[in-house]
This record gives structure tokens, sequence and C-alpha cells, in this order.
């Protein structure tokens, strides 16, 4: 394998413009991640439109300084890739496109990465920390848990997969997202749960799907769940008010009539927050750690990967950490966020597979982890 290969990676699928130099498939020359996540924050989640927007208004600029580092700029470069999919379609189109544009110009190959594998592939990056740091050793049970997808994957080698199960709802990091907004908590929903939880009393226990003889997931319920905490909590307080009767439970989050996404959420006091956040971030993570348990001693994994934005998790690590039969890696935080680092390293064992594409190829943005 030629470890020099070096691998110019653009990502856009969602909300962050990133670009990245990446030298034989697993180091770092270079990773540029500008996040739209004040653009977005005041919509309370993402607005395709918005991102398209601030792909094209950022993407040079991004570029540019990760081609800094580079002693020959351009000429360093030896092939040109970019995510086509899954992701937002007009956010997808401008990175895709300036990915195809650069490779023509400059006569280089053109290597459409998958999103979700990418994401599974941050786990080949070495980092200053550990730069020795030997490869996944296969097979290995990859848990991709992000904002959209949430999926058990079993590798038994570069580019061959076997889907596993996979969410049949809400994505993890969207549930995160969506009970966040219940909550009256910001966006993006993950950290701010992970953080109103820290140091939470226990005691309130909520549901977990467990789909029973299968590796799907559904987070929809447990949703639902944190909801009817939040009314029964409005309607014992408005009891015990003279004067607000029952109507403050009408007002109030999840009034009936309205779904719970779209409901306004007054604020709730700090600790009801704070144990809502914490027995939800259980749930979760007990149903997710066990089913990538399960599904490592079931096919032998050698080693479990962990990837996503969700797996910055600081609770999903330990307790997949502490319940794991064989080893788990998981990349540092700001490589489980979207980042275009991950995506040169998926591309660079494509292209060392065999694996470009030619420039009819378009952004999909349904596109499955075998797609
Ligand atoms: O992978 P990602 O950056 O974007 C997608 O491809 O979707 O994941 C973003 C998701 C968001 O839903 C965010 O709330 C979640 O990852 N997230 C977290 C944490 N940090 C980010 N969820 C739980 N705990 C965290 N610490
Ligand atoms: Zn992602």
């Amino acid at each position: 394998m030629n470890r020099q290969v070096t691998i110019l990676a653009i990502e856009t699928s969602c909300d962050e413009t990133a670009a990245a130099v990446i030298r034989g498939g697993r180091t770092i020359i270079s990773n540029v991640v500008a996040s739209q996540i004040d653009e977005h924050q005041r919509y309370g989640g993402i607005v395709p439109e918005v991102a398209s927007r601030q792909h094209i208004l950022t993407i040079d600029a991004v570029l540019r300084k990760a081609l800094r580092p580079l002693p020959g700029g351009w000429n360093d470069i030896h092939a040109v890739a970019a995510t086509y999919g899954p992701g937002l379609a007009g956010a997808l189109m401008t990175g895709l496109n300036v990915a195809k544009a650069i490779a023509w110009i400059r006569e280089l190959p053109f290597v459409g990465v998958n999103h979700i594998e990418a994401h599974i592939y941050a786990n080949w990056l070495v980092t200053d920390a550990q730069p020795e740091a030997p490869a996944p050793q296969f097979p290995v049970v990859a848990l991709v848990v992000s904002g959209g997808h949430t999926l058990l994957a079993l590798l038994e080698g570069h580019g061959r997969y076997r889907l596993l199960g996979q969410t049949r709802d809400d994505a993890a990091g969207e549930a995160f997202d969506k009970v966040a907004r219940l909550l009256g908590l910001g966006f993006p929903g993950g950290p701010a749960i992970q953080r109103a939880a820290e140091g939470a009393p226990g005691g309130v226990v909520l549901p977990r799907a467990w789909l029973r003889d299968s590796y799907d997931f559904s987070f929809s319920g447990l949703k639902t769940a944190v909801l009817h905490q939040i009314r029964d909590y409005q309607a014992r307080e408005a009891a015990l008010q003279p004067g607000t009767g029952k109507s403050a439970g009408k007002r109030g989050v999840g009034a009936s009539s309205a779904p719970p996404e779209a409901t306004a959420t007054p604020p709730l006091p700090p600790t009801i927050v704070a144990r809502l956040a914490r027995a939800f971030q259980e749930s979760v993570v007990d149903v997710l750690v066990t089913k990538t348990v399960e599904a490592a001693r079931a096919f032998g994994a050698a080693e479990i990967l962990l990837a996503g934005g969700v797996a910055a998790n600081l609770r999903l690590r330990e307790e997949l950490n502490r319940r794991a039969p064989v080893p788990v890696r998981v990349p540092p935080v700001a490589l489980c966020t979207d980042n275009a680092a991950m995506i040169g390293a998926a591309a660079f064992y494509r292209f060392e597979a065999g694996i470009q594409h030619g420039w009819d190829l378009d952004v999909q943005p349904n596109l499955a982890l075998n797609g």
C-alpha cells in the first residue's frame, strides 16, 4: 500500500463546511471545520437553505486553509474526495461540485464518499496523542450514532459491510435534539443534555425500546415518555396552585393538538430538567450499548468502533467501555462530529481498492451504507 497517497477531502453534507488533507488514509495533515451552528441556532434546528448558502460562502476560505500546510500546495495532492450522500441535497451539491471541479482542472482522480461509512473511518485516523496506534482489526462491529443516522454494522474488510440494524424512527442524535427542545435546553441537544445530566439525581426511569430479536432501534417512544413526564409534572404543579387551574397544563408543553416537536416549552425547574435529561440519556445509552455488545459477541468482533456525533457522549463511551467484551475504539470528539478528515480516510481505502468516480456522480441524499 502506498502510504504517501495524499487526498484532499471535502465535506458539506449538513451544517459543517469542512476540508482536510489526509496522507496514507491515517495521517491528518490538515483538518478545517467551519461550523454554521450560530446561523442555525436561532431557528432551533438546521435550515437546509441556510446551510446551502453558508457552504457556498465558506468553502473557498476553508479549502485555502486546509492546503496551507502543504509545502508544494496543490502539487502535493494525489486525489480529491467529497461526500456525495447521505445528507441535505443542496448542501451536498456545494462540496461535491467543488471537489469535482478541482479534480477536473488539476487532472486528479476523484472519489465520492458515503458519509456514514466515513464516520466509521474516523477510527482509522491517528492523532498526535497516539501517532503509532495500530489500525482497527477486522471483523469489527461499528455503532454509528449521529444526528441523521443510527445503525449497527459488521465490517469484515474494507468496503465489506453488513447492516445489522438501524433506527426505525428517530436517529439517536435527533432524539437528543428533540428532547433537549422539550426540556428547554439549547441546540444542538446532545451536549446540552449531557451537561444537564451531569451530577443529576437518579430516580426517574424511562422506558427502553428493546425490539427483541432485532438489532434495530427506536427512540420516538422515549421522546414521548419524556413529554408525558413533563406534562405530569406541570399538571401536578397546576393542581397545587389555586387560580391557575388546569389551564396551565393546556398551554404548557405538549398541548394535545400540537405534535411534540412543534410545541413551545415553558421553563421547567433545573432539577426536573436535570433528572429527565439523565433518565433520557441513561435509556438511550443502555439500549445502544446492550445491542452493540450483543452484536460484538454474536459476530465474533475483534473490536467495537464507535462513530458519529453522539459518540461524543461521555456516558455512552464510559458504559460501552465498561460492558464491551472486546476493545472499544472511539475517535476524539472533534473527529466524531462532522469533519472532512474522516472523508479523506474513507476515500483512501476506496482509492486503494481501485475505486474512482466519474464526473457524472451526483448527490444522493438518501444514500444507504451499502450504496
Ligand atoms: O455526526 P454529526 O455531527 O452530524 C450528523 O451527521 O448528523 O452528529 C450531530 C449529532 C447531533 O444530533 C448532536 O446533538 C449529537 O450529534 N451530539 C451529541 C453529543 N455531541 C453531539 N449527542 C449526545 N451527546 C453528546 N455529547
Ligand atoms: Zn455526520
